[in-house]
């Protein structure tokens, strides 16, 4: 998978893109993942990641796993200098094609309660709590907050659509 415009690419995440990706890491967690993480990451068959890169750098990254009929996001990421110029809303775009075209019919992730940003990203994109989980997250003692996105009404559309051609050829 590979699509390129004249502004940036976007492909599967690989090995080599590893040491880029650990720099935004750095800047956008509080516990960032390690070279290893990624590694076992790119080897599980369950996972897909994706990178956005323009001429310059990789700026870009997220990534979730996709099995029993679900999609969990695992982690997004922009660059500090990226950000709020529609990047993460891509990525996240991609991520529900891709679990659309996979056949889930969920997709579900945690996130800081504290993160306002993401939140409202994935707010925006048809996700809404369902739950916490408290002291998720070890280092900060921070509780996470459950999203999950329903794509049966993504997928339903998608069939009315196909039956609505088919009729009308
Ligand atoms: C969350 C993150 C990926 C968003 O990426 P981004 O490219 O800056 O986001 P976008 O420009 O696509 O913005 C999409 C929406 O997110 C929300 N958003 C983005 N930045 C925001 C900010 N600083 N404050 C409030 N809402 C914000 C808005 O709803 C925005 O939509 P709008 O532009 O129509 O108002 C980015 O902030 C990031 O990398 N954060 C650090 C890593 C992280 O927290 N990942 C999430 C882990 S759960």
């Amino acid at each position: 998978m590979e699509e390129t415009n004249s502004d940036f690419t976007i492909r599967y995440m690989a090995k080599e893109d590893i040491d880029q990706i650990l720099l935004i890491e750095q800047c956008s967690f509080p516990a960032p993942w390690t070279a290893r993480s990624f590694l076992s990451e790119l080897q599980n068959k369950f996972a897909r990641y994706f990178v956005l890169i323009d001429q310059e750098r990789l700026f870009g990254y997220a990534g979730m796993w996709l099995f029993a009929g679900e999609s969990h996001i695992t982690t997004i990421a922009v660059h500090p200098d990226y950000r709020s110029q529609k990047y993460g809303r891509l990525l996240m775009k991609l991520l529900i094609d891709c679990s659309i075209d996979y056949g889930a019919d969920t997709m579900i992730l945690e996130v800081r309660e504290s993160n306002t940003p993401a939140i409202r990203l994935y707010s925006s994109l048809g996700f809404r709590k369902i739950g916490i989980r408290k002291n998720y997250y070890l280092e900060t003692h921070e509780d996470a907050i459950v999203m999950l996105c329903s794509l049966k009404q993504d997928k339903k559309e998608e069939e009315d659509d196909e039956h609505a051609h088919q009729g009308g050829s």
